[in-house]
């Protein structure tokens, strides 16, 4: 069953009431957080509370629970859906009492919580992906509300029989519509740099660890949209996806990938499945 909380009580989703002043009615002023849970055990929820708790202060809304009130709430909303396989939705919005664009000082926020099912991550599911032009501003890397131009990109991508849109901005790469994309060519694994252009994702992190693990050479650096059509493999890493290879970018067949991108890909589900069990 899906699970909603707001602000101190737990319902299930189709009931759970937004007032008309959070502040995300209005100007889609907050920051969220999307995990996956198997079983029970929130996936990487501490790292995931963590970086809701960077971005809150990067966004100035104050915020007066723990990171282990945080935990525990999440875990009693796993509990309450009793879904084996459920996407979390962390969200926190600042709180005003009407419409002024610089809001009151208040000590008020607005915590929404949503478990719902989630497909289980696939190892084996190979993704078509469509580029589109970056049209975001600048605070890619805030893990805020407003995803006006991701929408537009995922609606595009659906449009066009696509899984995923790769954001095209000056002939580099830099992430997809909803999650993080590298490219794999000669033995080298390439992902954009965490900067203010692309969002700092949790799954892109375990997957430069592995890298790391396995002594892959990795580069952080822009790589263009040539290299995007010449690599021998590409990964797309999100949270609730894990990772998955890419069998076609703009319709141009990518064959078979690689075995480097495949080892990445195989170790971080079995990581995954492990860490849950
Ligand atoms: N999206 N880049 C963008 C623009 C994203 O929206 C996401 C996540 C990622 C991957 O981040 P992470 O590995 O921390 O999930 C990268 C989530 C899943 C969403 O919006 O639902």
């Amino acid at each position: 069953m899906s699970i909603g909380y707001y602000n101190g009580k737990f319902l299930p989703v189709s009931e759970v009431k937004i007032p008309l002043t959070d502040r995300a009615l209005f100007f889609g002023e907050g920051v969220y957080e999307a995990l996956i849970a198997l079983d029970g055990i929130p996936h990487l929820a501490e790292r995931h509370i963590e970086r809701l708790f960077y971005n809150l202060s990067l966004v100035a809304i104050p915020f007066d629970k723990t990171k282990e009130e945080m935990l525990s709430l999440i875990k009693e909303a796993i509990l309450l859906s009793g879904e084996r396989c459920a996407l979390v939705y962390l969200q926190v919005t600042a709180y005003s009492e009407r419409r002024i664009h610089s809001a009151p000082k208040t000590e008020k926020y607005n915590l929404l919580i949503t478990v719902t099912d989630c497909p289980m991550p696939d190892v084996n599911k190979r993704l078509r992906l469509v580029t589109y032009p970056d049209l975001r501003y600048r605070y890619c890397n805030i893990k805020t509300l407003n995803l006006l131009p991701s929408v537009f990109a995922s609606n595009y991508a659906q449009k066009n029989g696509a899984d995923e849109a790769v954001f095209i901005r000056d002939n580099t790469v830099t992430e997809c519509s909803k999650s993080n994309i590298f490219a794999v060519k000669d033995g080298i694994v390439y992902t954009h740099p965490c900067c203010e252009l692309i969002l700092p994702g949790i799954a892109r992190e375990l997957l430069l660890n592995e890298c790391r693990r396995l002594k892959i050479p990795k580069r952080e650096e822009p790589f263009s949209k040539e290299m995007l059509y010449s690599a021998d493999a590409l990964i797309v890493t999100s949270s609730t996806k894990i990772c998955s290879l890419a069998e076609s970018v703009d319709g141009m067949p990518f064959g078979n990938g690689c075995e480097v991108a495949k080892t990445l890909c195989e170790n971080l589900h079995n990581n995954f499945i492990k860490s849950c069990s």
